[in-house]
C-alpha cells in the first residue's frame, strides 16, 4: 500500500510538525474535555498530597494525542519523562535497566504498551505495585531472589488496542482514559492554532473544510494543513480559502469526509465482492493485500465512527450510509449504528 496522506500513524514528514505544533500545557490542549478534567484533578490531588501520580493507561485510535498528553502531564507535574515503547523493550534486562535509571517522581511513558512481552511485563508488576525490582541471582537450586527498591514513579502506558493489554497489567493502572475522535469544531480550533504557529494565512471556512476531511484526528489535520498551504502558495497567493482547501484536498484524493482510495477500496471490496458483508476481517485483508492488524488499527476505527462499517459476530458489514457515500444503491439490511460523527 502507498503511504497515505490521511494515515493516523506518524509519517516521517510529521517529525518537525509535531515538535512545533504539539501543545506543551494542558491549557493549550484542545478537546478531550472529560479526560483533561480527570487528569487535571488527579494532578492537583497528587501535588496536594505530595505523592506521585497514579499509573495511567491512555487508549484510543492513533493520532489523537496520547503521547502529547503524556508529555503535558510531565510538564504540569514538573517532572522528567522517559519514553520507550512495547516492541523496543525486548528483554527483562532492558526493562530492569530502564527502571533502575528512573529518578524519584519521573514519568515512564511506554507507547504501544500492549506489545510488551509477558516476561518483560512481569518485571513491571512489582515495579508498579511496590516500586520494587525483583532480581534472581544465580541459577538452579542455589538461586536467590533479591528485591531492589526503586524510586516512586508514574507509568503512563499508551495503546491503540485496549483488549490486547493483558489483564494483570491493565489492573495495575490506577486510571484508564479513552481518547476519542475529535469533533469538527475541535479540529477546526486545533487548525486555527496550527495556522497561527506556522504563519499560514487562512480563512475560517478554509480551515473548516480541512477539518471536515481530517478524520477527527489532529495528526491528520496538521498534515493536511501543510499540504494545503503548499497548494495555496503555488496556486493561490498563499491564502487558504475554502476553494483552495477543496482544490488541494481533491487533488490529494481525500474526499469530503476524509476518506482516501484505501478506505474506498475497503468499502467497495465489502460491497462489490462480498455483497455488503458480513465478511471476515482476514478475508477483506487478503482481498486488498493488506495486513488484518493494519485494517483493524488504521482503517476501521474511522469507518466505524462514521457508521459506514458495522462489526457483527459474523464479520464486517457495509451500512446504508456507506453505500450512499459511494453513490451506490443499497441492497443490504443493516442500519448504521448510532453515534456516527457526521
Ligand atoms: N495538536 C495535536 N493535538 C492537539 C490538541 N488536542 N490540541 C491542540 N493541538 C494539538
Amino acid at each position: 500500500m502507498p503511504e497515505r496522506i490521511v494515515s493516523p500513524k506518524p509519517r516521517t514528514e510529521d517529525v518537525e510538525l509535531d515538535v512545533s505544533l504539539r501543545p506543551r500545557h494542558m491549557a493549550d490542549y484542545i478537546g478531550q474535555e472529560k479526560v483533561k478534567e480527570n487528569i487535571h484533578i488527579a494532578i492537583k490531588a497528587a501535588q496536594k498530597r505530595g505523592e506521585a501520580l497514579d499509573h495511567i493507561l491512555l487508549y484510543g485510535p492513533p493520532g489523537l494525542g496520547k503521547t502529547t498528553l503524556a508529555n503535558i502531564i510531565a510538564v504540569e507535574m514538573a517532572v522528567n519523562i522517559r519514553t520507550s515503547s512495547g516492541p523496543a523493550v525486548e528483554r527483562q534486562g532492558d526493562m530492569a535497566a530502564i527502571l533502575t535509571n528512573l529518578k524519584k517522581d519521573d514519568i515512564l511513558f511506554i507507547d504501544e504498551v500492549h506489545r510488551l512481552s509477558r516476561v518483560v511485563e512481569e518485571v513491571l508488576y512489582p515495579a508498579m505495585e511496590d516500586f520494587a525490582l525483583d532480581l534472581i541471582i544465580g541459577k538452579g537450586p542455589g538461586a536467590r531472589s533479591l528485591r531492589l527498591k526503586l524510586p516512586r514513579f508514574t507509568l503512563i502506558g499508551a495503546t491503540t488496542r485496549f483488549a490486547m493489554v493483558s489483564p494483570p497489567l491493565r489492573d495495575r493502572f490506577g486510571a484508564v482514559y479513552r481518547l476519542d475522535f475529535y469533533n469538527k469544531d475541535d479540529i477546526a480550533a486545533i487548525l486555527k492554532r496550527s495556522a497561527r504557529i506556522l504563519n499560514v494565512k487562512a480563512a475560517e471556512e478554509g480551515l473548516e473544510e480541512i477539518a471536515c476531511r481530517a478524520r477527527g484526528t489532529p495528526r491528520v489535520a496538521n498534515r493536511l494543513l501543510k499540504r494545503v498551504r503548499d497548494y495555496a502558495e503555488v496556486m493561490a497567493k498563499g491564502v487558504v480559502t475554502r476553494e483552495v482547501a477543496i482544490g488541494a484536498l481533491n487533488k490529494l484524493e481525500v474526499d469530503s469526509l476524509g476518506l482516501d482510495q484505501v478506505d474506498h477500496l475497503v468499502l467497495r471490496t465489502i460491497i462489490e465482492k462480498f455483497d455488503g458483508g458480513p465478511v471476515g476481517l482476514e478475508t477483506i485483508a487478503a482481498s486488498i493485500s493488506e495486513e488484518a492488524d493494519t485494517i483493524m488499527d488504521v482503517y476501521e476505527p474511522y469507518l466505524l465512527q462514521l457508521g459506514f462499517l458495522a462489526r457483527t459476530p459474523r464479520g464486517r458489514v457495509a451500512t446504508r450510509l456507506a453505500y450512499k457515500h459511494l453513490g451506490l444503491e443499497y441492497k443490504g439490511g443493516t442500519e448504521a449504528p448510532q453515534g456516527s460523527l457526521f
